[in-house]
């Protein structure tokens, strides 16, 4: 595997992700128009839906002059049995620079380990989504310029999200301070867990996530309403959040189920300027990969 490549949070140390994120802050302010030094060929493998990983990994991309190839695993070879590391080093050995994958299976990468171009995790099953827990951090540390004792409340389908999974980890590593909260049977910490409303109030930054029904076995016999009133951030939960504390979400919404619509636009959500972040966190992450200086 490619010393370059990030497939979980703890392929990057406290200073690594230190440096990914002023990198990241670098690339919002004063290296907007930096570029690689040469236009690497690098392919997104996406095996499962995404609007904002993908697609903000192709603004990057293209931001820094790479030569960019989205796969479509639907009209690929994957569907006449051809093995996700037989694609792989298949695209590696045809010239490819860079690999952004995003897989179903749990550690998808574990069967990647003969592959020597740097691979990026655009998310794996239920276990690992470092570039989004890049973002979210960046988007914390921009609100209160450090990680130490910043409380971070994650509220939902906890079991299921890869995004808790690598901030669970990350914001500890960091010195910030983790609950978590929802329906209990999802809460998979059952240590971090603490009631939504008791909660709302103890947080710096609320993340809130959606149900992740393709991860399900069963349907949740719940109507929308009534996860919004028992576990979703409801205008009145809202109201009870500290004055400096923001609102967040991976995305994509389920609106007015883990969160009132009305919220997700206000003073206090930062989930836009997550997205936004995205872009700058995916440079610093191609930059790191091909070991490049500003
Ligand atoms: N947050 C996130 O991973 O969104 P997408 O599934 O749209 O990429």
């Amino acid at each position: 595997m490619n010393q370059r490549s990030v497939l979980t949070m703890n392929y990057l140390s406290v200073d690594e992700i230190m440096s990914i994120l002023n990198d990241a802050m670098s690339f919002s302010s004063s290296h907007q128009d930096w570029q690689l030094s040469k236009p690497r060929l690098i392919a997104n493998l996406f095996f499962e839906p995404s609007t904002r990983t993908h697609y903000s990994f192709v603004s990057a991309e293209h931001q820094l002059g790479c030569k960019v190839v989205d796969f479509i695993a639907e009209s690929s070879s994957t569907q006449k049995g051809e093995s996700l590391y037989d694609t792989v080093k298949t695209f590696e050995t045809i010239g490819y620079e860079a690999l952004i994958i995003r897989h179903t299976e749990n550690s998808y990468f574990d069967q990647l380990e003969n592959i020597s171009v740097p691979i990026l995790n655009a998310g794996d099953g239920c276990e690992n989504h470092p570039s989004q827990c890049l973002l979210d951090l960046l988007t914390i540390y921009q609100e209160f310029n450090t990680f130490e004792n910043i409380k971070l409340l994650i509220v939902g389908d906890i079991k299921h999200s890869r995004v808790a999974h690598s901030n669970v980890e990350t914001m500890k590593r960091l010195g910030g301070e983790v609950r978590l909260s929802g329906p209990e049977f999802l809460v998979d910490d059952k240590d971090l867990y603490m009631p939504i409303d008791e909660a709302v109030e103890w947080a710096d930054a609320v993340m809130m996530l959606r149900i992740q029904h393709e991860r399900h076995e069963d349907t949740l016999m719940m109507s929308k309403e009534e996860y919004l009133a028992n576990y979703g951030l409801t205008k009145e939960r809202a109201a009870r959040m500290k004055d400096h504390a923001i609102i967040m979400h991976p995305a994509p919404i389920n609106r007015d189920v883990e969160i009132d619509s009305d919220l997700v636009e206000c003073k206090q959500s930062r989930i836009f300027e997550q997205m936004k972040n995205g872009v700058y966190i995916r440079k610093a992450m191609l930059k790191r990969a091909f070991d490049e200086k500003f």
